[in-house]
């Protein structure tokens, strides 16, 4: 396919918006459209209010509109057969950009992707999966191990789903609640595992199943307190580059973990096209896999797209049409960093509908997406926990982070929380 491209963007998050921002530098981009979008999204894409889950209507939209590429942001519409509808409904008049059912495993089943690992000889925590008619048998494997011991909810938990218990007593507790049903159906069968200590990080690939390209990597801030405490968030603040992936632990991240993935998939047949997204930790100079995901991460991508020098664009068609090896990523030198604004009380109960202002003004080089806001009455509005990644981009980390967080002193509403210290652990 050559010309300009509609595109149509699915999603309504800070990771979303700054897509839709790095994909309108292209000249390639003919119209962007996003469903549902956010009114930050909004200025530059026309954003239509249909659900993700209504499959066949979200179908007529790109045809009608002659939607000929297709980003998906988040996981959910993955995990439940989104890309499958749309490729048996579009054939190949249109581009889609994230995987299939069966590639969403990776990312929707912690258990089969474990077994994926194992079947592949991919570096991860040592773990065993127990279902509810097994208890007897997780309580006497959770007495053999280590503490601390890892919980997992085998399925999508919003994120809450991990659990690391400091005790065996603790672990035994859990694994009773769980597998009665604390996480619904997701915690049917749970994955018990070791516990890794190391510095967690993010790398990102684009791949056809065959070829891929390496994106950015980025760390996050999960916890909602300064010094990485308190409880998870969806994520509180990025930094990109991470300084301490060096070309051998490179090497190694390519040789141990994304290769053998991208082989693996193809062995079991398994189609996938889109980003997968390698949840890593640094275990003395290795890295091992935590967990995968099959989109981008949140507030990653907000640093990242900072970052990426080439047309986005570019590499979804290339991604598309079995171009990708002959595609390469060029990215800046210079530090990106997120800081997120979020809502006083969260990631507990917290209020929405609280007015913000002074969000129209950036400094040079630092941009505002937006996550969770709405248009209310004519005003900008909370509309979640989390409200505001403000990203900027800089010759160094420090001066990154301080644009950020002098965005995010200007911007005002009730309530308003962030963390002062993204970036803290990365000297
Ligand atoms: P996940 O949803 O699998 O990424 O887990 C959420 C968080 O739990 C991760 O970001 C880690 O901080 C932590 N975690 C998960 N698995 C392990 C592990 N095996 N060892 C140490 N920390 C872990
Ligand atoms: N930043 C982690 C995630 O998107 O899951």
């Amino acid at each position: 396919m050559n010309g300009r491209y509609k595109v149509l963007l699915l999603g309504s998050g800070g990771r979303e918006h700054s897509i839709a921002w790095k994909l309108n530098q292209s000249p390639d981009l003919e119209k962007l459209f996003c469903i549902p979008g956010n009114p930050g999204i909004s200025e530059l894409a026309e954003c239509h209010q249909i659900s993700l889950q209504n499959h066949s209507e979200i179908t007529q939209f790109i045809s009608k509109n002659e939607i000929q590429l297709v980003i998906c942001g988040p996981e959910a519409p993955l995990a439940d057969g989104l890309m499958n509808h749309l490729s048996e409904s579009l054939g190949n008049t249109c581009i889609l950009i994230g995987p299939k059912l069966s590639g969403a495993r990776l990312e929707s089943s912690k258990n089969f992707s474990k077994e994926f690992m194992f079947r592949h000889n991919i570096p991860t925590a040592a773990y065993k999966t127990f279902r509810k008619e097994q208890l007897s048998e997780a309580k006497e494997f959770i007495l053999s191990m280590k503490t601390p011991i890892v919980l997992k909810a085998d399925g999508l938990a919003a994120g809450k789903g991990v659990l690391i218990c400091q005790s065996h007593n603790e672990a035994i507790e859990e694994i009773e609640l769980m597998l009665d049903g604390k996480f619904g159906e997701a915690s049917e069968q749970v994955v018990i595992e070791e516990f890794l200590s190391g510095i967690e990080f993010s790398s990102f690939i684009l791949t056809d199943g065959k070829y891929y390209v390496e994106l950015p990597d980025a760390k996050d801030y999960k916890r909602i307190g300064e010094k990485d405490t308190g409880l998870n968030t969806g994520g509180m603040g990025s930094i990109s580059p991470v300084h301490f992936i060096d070309n051998i632990l490179r090497e190694k991240i390519r040789n141990r973990i994304i290769n053998p993935t991208i082989e693996g998939l193809q062995k079991e047949n398994i189609p996938y096209q889109g980003f997968i997204f390698f949840g890593l930790i640094n275990v003395n100079g290795d890295p091992f896999v935590i967990e995968y995901n099959c989109r981008l991460g949140d507030p990653e991508t907000e640093s990242i797209m900072l970052r990426i020098k080439s047309d986005l664009l570019q590499a979804f068609i290339a991604c598309g049409s079995g171009t990708l090896n002959d595609y390469s990523m060029s990215t800046h030198d210079h530090y990106a960093a997120t800081v997120f604004l979020v809502s006083g009380g969260y990631p507990d109960n917290f209020e929405k509908g609280k007015e913000i202002f002074n969000y129209k003004d950036c400094p040079e080089d630092s941009y505002i997406f937006h996550a969770g806001t709405q248009i209310k009455d004519g005003k900008l509005v909370t509309s979640g926990g989390r409200v505001i990644a403000l990203s900027s981009i800089s010759k160094t980390k420090d001066q990154a982070i301080q644009k950020s967080l002098y965005m995010a002193k200007q911007i005002q509403y009730d309530g308003k929380y962030y963390r002062k210290d993204i970036g803290f652990d990365l000297e």
